[in-house]
């Protein structure tokens, strides 16, 4: 088994509490991969030989980002939604609709080349973990062949048959959550890990979300909720009641939802690029995490509410405008959406996990806020 050795780490990002009590940042750091896993890290001084060696000239290494909650299964352009928004028109959830028949009438070969492009891109901007949600299929077949495309490219998984009500049950809402929580839900859940909804005024109701959550974790898959994002609402409170490992959103909340949240342990993954496309105010960070709340950052990378791919872009809006540091936006991005996962083998870079890592062309991870819109990932492995 051969060994690779990165030496001149001029800071290396470990999220390993252990060496400072919060990011593990080292300095003068080396470290070893073996088999695809960190085998070693440490002061560069103490370094152990191995069968390779690179030289990073200084550069800060993190580990690649988690990017939690993503929508990559879609065809077609919102470009023209977008502009309009821009020119003062509001955001509505109903554009999810115009999604869904470029979505219906793409064949798999393109919604699969369509992701991988998209995952390319992320992995240009250091993403090295996402999870994909379907969501604009809204059929049996469509969501079913959704999650199957997704399942070829990442392990984590989302059957979001619970977007919204599609044309087709405009009139039938309650027939559209039984469909969602039988027949969908049986061809979906063989491709998915998680279960989601969208628990908003306008998409599904608290008793709804409940249902469909409770179907998929009965037929084994691991429920996360979309809440709070476009006005307050029961979201957050049903995630906390339900013990989710994640609820994603959170941009309204009030003092008994923060609450829910510090005291039931579910993380609040926020998703600033939904705001920033949106035009509207950005979650509290600050808030959440003075009382006691663990926060990740996504991207929510769809063509409607969030088109943006950069792990890089949500960090550096979180500490501009959301109330956050550099380490606690980096952590979130990484270690917490690991955690928003469930996942312990990525997101950070202790001995043991896998060697996912982007190096910076950056001498600190703090160049990801101080300098916005750089491309700074010089390179990925993973
Ligand atoms: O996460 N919240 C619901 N779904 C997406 C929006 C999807 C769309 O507008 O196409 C979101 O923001
Ligand atoms: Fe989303």
């Amino acid at each position: 088994m051969t060994s690779h050795l990165l030496t001149g780490i001029g800071e290396l990002v470990t999220n390993d509490p252990s060496y400072d009590g919060s990011l593990g940042v080292l300095g003068n750091a080396a470290l070893v991969i073996e088999a695809g896993e960190v085998a070693w890290v440490g002061p560069q001084a103490e370094a152990p030989d191995a069968d390779t060696r690179e030289d990073l000239g200084g550069r800060a290494v993190i580990p690649g980002f988690v990017d939690s909650h993503a929508h990559l299964v879609f065809a077609g352009d919102r470009s023209a939604e977008f502009a309009a928004r821009m020119a003062g028109e509001s955001y509505s959830a109903g554009g999810i609709r115009t999604t869904v028949a470029a979505t219906r009438a793409a064949t798999d070969e393109q919604l699969a080349a369509h992701v991988a492009r998209h995952l390319a891109e992320m992995r240009r901007q250091g993403t090295t973990t996402v999870e994909i949600k379907s969501g604009y299929g809204l059929s049996v077949r469509d969501e079913a062949r959704g999650l199957a495309v997704a399942s070829q490219f990442t392990t984590e998984t989302t059957f979001l048959g619970a977007h919204v009500v599609p044309p087709e049950y405009a009139d039938d809402p309650a027939g559209y959550v039984d469909l969602v929580t039988g027949p969908m839900l049986e061809a979906a859940a063989p491709y998915a890990t998680w279960v989601d909804a969208f628990c908003e005024r306008g998409a599904f109701d608290a008793d709804q979300s409940r249902a469909v959550l409770r179907a998929g974790m009965a037929k084994g898959l691991k429920p996360r909720l979309h809440a709070n994002q476009l006005g307050p609402g029961p979201g957050v409170q049903l995630a906390c009641e339900l013990g989710l490992v994640a609820v994603d959103h959170c941009t309204h909340l009030d003092d008994a939802d923060v609450a829910a949240l510090a005291g039931s342990g579910t993380i609040a993954t926020l998703l600033p690029g939904a705001e920033f496309s949106t035009r509207s105010p950005y979650p509290d960070a600050r808030r959440l995490l003075d009382a006691g709340v663990t926060v990740a950052l996504a991207t929510d990378c769809n063509p409607g509410s969030s088109y943006t791919s950069s792990m890089p872009f949500c960090l550096a809006v979180a500490v501009r405008d959301m109330g956050m540091t550099p380490a606690e936006a980096l952590w979130a991005c990484t270690a917490g959406g690991a955690a928003a996962l469930g996942r312990e083998d990525v997101g950070h870079l202790g001995v043991g996990a896998r060697a996912h890592l982007a190096v910076l062309d950056a001498p600190s991870y703090v160049h990801l806020a101080y300098r916005p819109g750089v491309p700074l990932v010089l390179d990925v492995r993973a």
